[in-house]
């Protein structure tokens, strides 16, 4: 299968940053058959980068997006704005959940807005640490699954990916609080299992499953060879050029 390495950049850089930054990032870069490399920067920069860009090095996502097509909703872009900006759109990511009180019903409405507008659904799932705790993470990510993909048919399905950020593993400074390839080998066997038994074995496992929760460049190549996953959706290290293109490096090792 196809691996992903995809650099969520959040709430940072200015356009002119976001420019000079995908610029370096191009030069560097040669084109892989079998690796896809995206990069979500924030509204502003899209539109620009997206006349920039050369898309068969890179790819642009969008970090969110409003389901309605057009209307009277003050301040928000929707996926039917985005359609020819970007090819992907991160949906239902934890930031989005807890800061921006997204539902569950949101995200199922931004899936099927995003796939109506030739837009890539990246659909993020994850458990918060209280729930790891106490052993509720395959609840929460089948509640999680099912909330966001119960509109999505059988045919649509193979055009969804699918990202597992344990909400405690994101942004950590202490290395207790990565995510182990063990435990998240755990999680993304039961995601491929939740899909199978909606979807059948087949288009289940073509389904990509990303990881994302503090990767860099040390951790990355472990991650990569955890059986179930294809790929890293990456935060902080992705506003590093050296260090997301050493993760880029190490993606295309991995597939070779
Ligand atoms: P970090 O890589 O900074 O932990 O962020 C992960 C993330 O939230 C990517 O979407």
């Amino acid at each position: 299968m196809k691996s992903y390495i995809v650099g969520n950049w959040k709430m940072n850089f200015s356009v002119g940053e976001s420019s000079v930054y995908l610029h370096k990032l191009s030069q560097k870069l040669r084109a892989s058959r079998g690796l896809t490399v995206v990069v979500s920067p924030s509204f502003v920069a899209l539109q620009p980068l997206s006349l920039q860009i050369d898309r068969k090095k890179l790819r642009l996502a969008a970090q969110a997006g409003n389901p309605h097509d057009f209307g009277a909703y003050t301040g928000a872009v929707s996926y039917t704005q985005l359609r020819g900006i970007v090819d992907y759109g991160i949906i239902g990511h934890s930031e989005r959940r807890q800061l921006f009180h997204e539902s569950d019903k949101d995200i199922r409405a931004s899936v099927a807005a995003a796939l109506r507008n030739q837009i890539t659904p990246i659909l993020c799932v994850g458990e918060t640490e209280t729930e790891h705790t106490f052993g509720e993470t395959e609840d929460v990510i089948r509640d999680q699954l099912l909330g966001g993909l119960s509109e999505v048919s059988t045919e649509d399905i193979s055009k969804v990916i699918i990202a597992y950020e344990p909400i405690w593993a994101i942004s950590t400074t202490t290395d207790a609080h990565l995510a182990s390839p063990d435990e998240i080998g755990d999680v993304a066997g039961f995601i491929r299992r939740t899909l199978k038994d909606t979807y059948g074995a087949a288009t289940a496992k073509e389904i990509p499953l990303l990881y994302g929760g503090s990767v860099n460049p040390s951790n990355a190549g472990g991650y990569l060879t955890i059986p179930e996953i294809n790929g890293l959706l990456v935060g902080g290290a992705s506003l590093i050029a050296d260090q997301f293109i050493d993760i880029i490096e190490i993606a295309k090792k991995v597939q070779d």
